[in-house]
């Protein structure tokens, strides 16, 4: 099993600099990487702040946060990553987006290094065909919030080797977390079933049954879900939701995967949640940045 020092985050958005969060706090060298500066400076504070927290809380000491806080170098430049035992990519979710991105990292990465991608849906087998060394590319799929869900789900494409597949595990638990591994189809296990729910969660607002409000209260008071599922999709990313429910559909090629035409609007609209401030609900921003903004 190859030995990790250095774990490179591309994609500074929630999920990545989450990820980054995880591996500095928990030791290792981070790289983060995103083609939008104000990504990068978002995610810096994000993880200094939350390490900061860690530190308050008492669950970190003063020292450790402060090491911790130094592991963690952004960097507009890609070719950065060169050092990195470990890629994981968290971009958006777009197939050809993701394999441009795979077949430029094969050129630069060292010729170990794994290629993980965070994917909520897309193949891994796919992805690691851009790249000239398969045996190395496997799916690393956290939850969002990745600090405090404890969930990763690992992916094997068609081509990844034991090797692989036995480093990423122990990088996941070394960060805490519970590991399922799946087979490589449309959404994984996860999403292949929280997507449709959510989907169905639009018909119903999209059709007249209920209130957002009253189909939220519905599963989060009638099945002790933490988030009732539209409040959920804003978490999520709406444009993140959408984008998982076309895998679907054109994976699995049935119909009763069609995205709502309800969530394709607010997409088309650029209410994409949280992170716009607007989706199905509208939002609050706080200043802090380690908290999610409250909902109006
Ligand atoms: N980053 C870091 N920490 C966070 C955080 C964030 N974004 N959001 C919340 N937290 C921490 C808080 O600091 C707090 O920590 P302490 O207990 O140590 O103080 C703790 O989480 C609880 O937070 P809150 O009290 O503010 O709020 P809450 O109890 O309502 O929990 C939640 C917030 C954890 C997000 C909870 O609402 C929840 O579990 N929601 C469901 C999340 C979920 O289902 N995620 C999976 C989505 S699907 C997915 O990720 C896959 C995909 O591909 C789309
Ligand atoms: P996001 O929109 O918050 O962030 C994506 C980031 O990637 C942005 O900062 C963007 O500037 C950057 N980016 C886009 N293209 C890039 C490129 N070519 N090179 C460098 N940076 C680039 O998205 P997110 O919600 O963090 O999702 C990222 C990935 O994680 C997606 O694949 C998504 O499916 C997956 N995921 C999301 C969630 C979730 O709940 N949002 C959960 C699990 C997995």
């Amino acid at each position: 099993m190859a030995e990790i020092k250095t774990v490179g985050v591309i994609g500074a958005g929630q999920m990545g600099a989450g990820i980054a969060f995880l591996a500095a706090a928990n030791g290792f060298q981070v790289r983060l990487h995103d083609s939008a500066p104000e990504a990068l400076a978002t995610a810096q504070s994000y993880v200094s702040n939350s390490i900061n927290a860690l530190v308050s809380k008492g669950n970190l000491s003063q020292a450790a946060g402060s090491d911790a806080c130094l592991l963690l170098q952004c960097t507009a430049n890609l070719k950065d990553l060169c050092t990195a035992d470990v890629i994981i990519e968290a971009i958006v979710e777009s197939e050809d987006v993701k394999k441009k991105l795979f077949s430029q990292l094969d050129k630069i990465a060292k010729v170990s290094a794994i290629l993980a991608s965070n994917t909520s849906s897309i193949s891994i087998t796919r992805l690691a065909s851009a790249t000239n060394r398969p045996q190395q590319v496997i799916g690393m799929h956290f939850m969002n919030p990745p600090p405090v869900m404890k969930l990763v789900e690992i992916i094997r494409g068609a081509e990844t080797s034991d090797d692989t597949f036995s480093t990423t595990k122990a990088l996941a638990e070394r960060f805490g977390k519970t590991v399922i591994s799946s087979q490589d189809y449309p959404g994984f296990i996860v999403n292949r079933i929280l997507m449709p729910m959510i989907n169905e969660a639009f018909y119903a607002l999209y059709t007249g049954v209920a209130t957002r409000e009253d189909i939220d209260a519905g599963m989060r008071l009638g099945t002790r879900h933490p988030m009732g599922p539209l409040e959920l999709a804003d978490f999520i990313g709406l444009d993140v939701c959408l984008s998982i429910m076309r895998v679907l559909h054109t994976g699995l090629g049935d119909s009763r995967y069609a995205p709502c035409p309800l969530l394709v609007q607010h997409v088309d609209a650029g209410r994409l949640g949280r992170k716009r401030g607007i989706g199905v609900y509208k939002y609050i921003k706080e200043a802090e940045k380690t908290r999610p903004s409250a909902k109006l």
